[in-house]
């Protein structure tokens, strides 16, 4: 089989793991890697143990060598490095949330389906067994018509006020805050497991801290290293929010996210019921699917290959009792989208678990339509969506 080039684009925290995924498939060699400067991308290219470094990525898109391109880049630079990818031919695998604003994530998905390449985005937790398992459950009628679908994404990893990065900077992280960080996932998941769309929402969002002290430009996302010398930043962001949904079928739904509660390190839930049954899916206890019954008891299911579903099965890859991760789920993405490249990228070769451009400017669609609902007083919104060729 061809081997395909990735070249990745913004080496900080999560490109690594986007690194270690390709690497693992393979058949897929990690060419290069292009960073805020030239002294940056050396330093990053020696930490990931990569060949080449490009101080500016559009060298690095140039390079004939490089099939895909993955962008990692703080989100307002989601918008030029897709595009130029894109205009080289390039495929592209970008993080979320895929734009800082609908009109930006709208241009970026015609772009791509235009290109006629592969375009995906990480929304990750799709690739989990259990998840796929839920999905099938739902989707062959077994947990009935659903009629609630809720739970909330919580982290800790801001409650420092020293926390301070792009992310709370709305130049470079967008106007919202935790809504786009986490709660692009929470919703991404709540669609793609319940087979519904969010048709519009109501929304109160916090800023719990409303002053945080930055220690320069330079500072990574999760540090909060630096000196006396910090200075004082008003955020406007917000650091916690809940949502009341409401969903094509006549389904209601609501989540909650925050990045500022101590004790939440990676807790997100999701829950949906059906008629007849209910299910349960706790990112943290990932290798179980909690089944809810009314007539019979409650049972738990392991992630086993002799008792998940087909769908499952395929993202399955240790015997039950073998605990599967965030890096494995992460790992399963990668697989479907360089499986995908490797089929040519055409929309009718997708694997359905595969999140593209379509969903990652749906999801921005979705936390428009929440800032709207906050800025309007907590009013009931509409998401606006522009389906592609609609
Ligand atoms: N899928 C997930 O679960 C997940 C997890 C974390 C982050 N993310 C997303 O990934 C993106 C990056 O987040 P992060 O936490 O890794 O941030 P980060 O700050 O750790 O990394 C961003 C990197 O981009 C580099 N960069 C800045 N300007 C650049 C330029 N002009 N050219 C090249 N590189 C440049 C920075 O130096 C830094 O190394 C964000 O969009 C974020 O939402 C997704």
């Amino acid at each position: 089989m061809k081997r395909l080039g990735m070249g990745l684009v913004g080496p900080g925290f999560v490109a690594r793991h986007h690194i270690d995924a390709v690497r693992r498939l393979g058949d897929v060699d990690v060419v290069a890697v292009a960073g805020s400067s030239q002294a940056s991308a050396d330093k990053k290219a020696r930490e990931y143990k990569v060949d080449r470094a490009y101080g500016d990525y559009h060298d690095l898109i140039a390079d004939p060598a490089i099939h895909v391109i993955h962008n990692t880049t703080p989100n307002y630079l989601h918008l030029p490095v897709t595009l130029a990818a894109l205009a080289a031919g390039k495929h592209v695998i970008s993080d979320k949330p895929l734009a800082i604003n609908p009109a930006e994530g709208r241009e970026m998905r015609d772009a791509a389906i235009a290109a006629g390449v592969a375009h995906v985005v990480t929304f990750n937790y799709r690739g989990n067994p259990l998840v796929q398992q839920a999905r099938g459950m739902v989707a062959k009628g077994e947990s009935g018509d659903l009629s609630f679908v809720h739970g909330h994404y919580l982290q800790d990893w801001m409650a420092d006020a020293n926390v301070y990065s792009w992310r709370s900077d709305p130049a470079k992280g967008g106007a919202t805050s935790a809504l786009g960080d986490i709660g692009s996932h929470w919703c991404d998941l709540a669609e793609h497991v319940s087979g519904l769309k969010i048709v519009s929402v109501l929304a109160d969002l916090t800023t719990v801290i409303p002053v945080r002290y930055s220690a320069g430009a330079s500072a990574e996302a999760f540090s909060t290293k630096g000196g006396a010398d910090r200075q004082a930043v008003n955020v406007q962001s917000e650091d916690l929010a809940s949502v009341l949904l409401r969903f094509d079928n006549g389904a209601k739904g609501s989540f909650s996210v925050g990045q500022v509660l101590p004790g939440h390190k990676n807790d997100l839930v999701l829950e949906v019921n059906g008629r007849k049954l209910s299910l349960k899916w706790k990112q943290e206890q990932q290798n179980e699917l909690w089944i809810g019954h009314y007539n019979r008891a409650n049972a738990l299911l392991a992630k086993d290959p002799s008792l998940v579903s087909e769908e499952a099965l395929r993202y399955t890859h240790l015997p039950g009792g073998h605990q599967e991760s965030w890096a494995d789920a992460f790992c399963n993405l990668m697989r479907d989208a360089y499986g995908w490249i490797h089929a040519g990228g055409k929309a009718e070769t997708k694997p359905s678990m595969l999140p593209t451009f379509e969903d990652g400017y749906r999801s921005v669609c979705l936390v428009d339509a929440m800032l709207r609902s906050h800025r309007a007083g907590s009013v009931w919104e509409p998401v606006q969506y522009t389906a592609a060729g609609a």
